[in-house]
């Protein structure tokens, strides 16, 4: 008898180099005694990287930036999350064919969950980019009640239209209160740390502030939640709940995800400045 084919499993975006997706998942294949691999591709050509995974025989695959729109036209078919969302950060092979699902929002929902109930509950999302999406169509799903919030007021009103929620310009956060401020913008990322996307005054009318940005560990908006006395969720927590979802995808088996955790946090500490966010 052969023994059975190694599981085999990449990382397409540009650039990949900072990534701590290969870290944090090849650590979980060798936990769990699973023969495979998670590689980073630096993508020029996403067509032949398609091609590349399919000839190969790949498993699955995560995808980032600036791909997770692109990657749509390469592929079999979308599932409902990627649909609903309009992007695609993760493949799975089904036969001959690649599907195209999206993680992020059930990363950033089992993470907040942790800390809060979502059924009921008033979030004020600050961004109307891709994250955003991923969040309000995990937020609706679990029947929160988001309200977006954003700088430009063409992006909030089309975004807050097609998910029939209310839309309020960034200009007008000084008026808004919720329970949970969830920030989606790049605003503090590394290396520009000295920013947050909303002024601090307002931070004790939420009870729980979570930022899906991951690197610095704690940004500016956190810090200045927790001096204000609120709850706070780091993006690190989004980020390995959103890989542990995908590799249960792909493997069908439960991933060590306090190891994960682990492996991306002392990661992120040795860091310390430098890499901003990157799947
Ligand atoms: N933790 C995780 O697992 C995870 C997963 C996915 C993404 N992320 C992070 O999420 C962040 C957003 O990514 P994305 O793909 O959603 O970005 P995106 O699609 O480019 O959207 C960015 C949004 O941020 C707003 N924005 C940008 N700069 C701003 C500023 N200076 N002031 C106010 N608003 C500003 C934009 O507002 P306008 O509409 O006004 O332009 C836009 O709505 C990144 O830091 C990414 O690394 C984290």
């Amino acid at each position: 008898m052969s023994p059975a084919k190694p599981l085999l499993l990449a990382l397409i975006g540009h650039p990949v180099g900072h990534s701590l997706s290969p870290l944090m998942h090849s650590a979980a294949l060798r936990n769990l005694n699973i023969a495979g691999s998670y590689e980073a591709w630096d993508v020029s050509n996403l067509g032949e990287a398609m091609d590349e995974l399919r000839r190969r025989g790949f498993r699955g695959a995560s995808v980032t930036i600036p791909y997770k729109r692109a990657v749509m036209a390469y592929l079999d078919d979308l599932d409902e999350q990627a649909r609903s969302i309009g992007a695609v950060n993760t493949l799975i092979r089904q036969g001959e064919s690649f599907v195209g699902t999206n993680t992020d929002w059930e990363g950033l929902i089992r993470a907040l969950k942790r800390l809060t109930e979502i059924r009921g509950g008033h979030f004020i999302v600050v961004g109307a980019g891709g994250t955003a999406r991923a969040a309000l169509y995990g937020l609706l799903r679990e029947g929160g009640l988001p309200m977006i919030v954003n700088r430009t007021v063409e992006h909030g009103r089309k975004l807050a239209e097609e998910f029939g929620c209310g839309y309020f310009p960034l200009a007008d956060i000084g008026h808004l209160e919720g329970d949970v401020l969830i920030n989606t913008t790049p605003v503090g990322m590394t290396p520009n740390t000295g920013f947050s996307p909303v002024p601090a005054f307002v931070l004790n009318r939420f009870r729980l502030v979570a930022d899906v940005i991951y690197n610095p560990l704690t940004t500016r908006l956190l810090r200045e939640a927790e001096q204000a006395g609120c709850a706070v969720l780091s993006g690190m927590e989004m980020f390995v709940e959103q890989g542990a979802a995908q590799f249960r995808l792909w493997t069908g088996m439960e991933p060590p995800v306090a190891l994960m955790w682990q492996v991306v946090r002392e990661q992120l500490e040795q860091q310390g400045k430098g890499a901003g966010n990157r799947t």
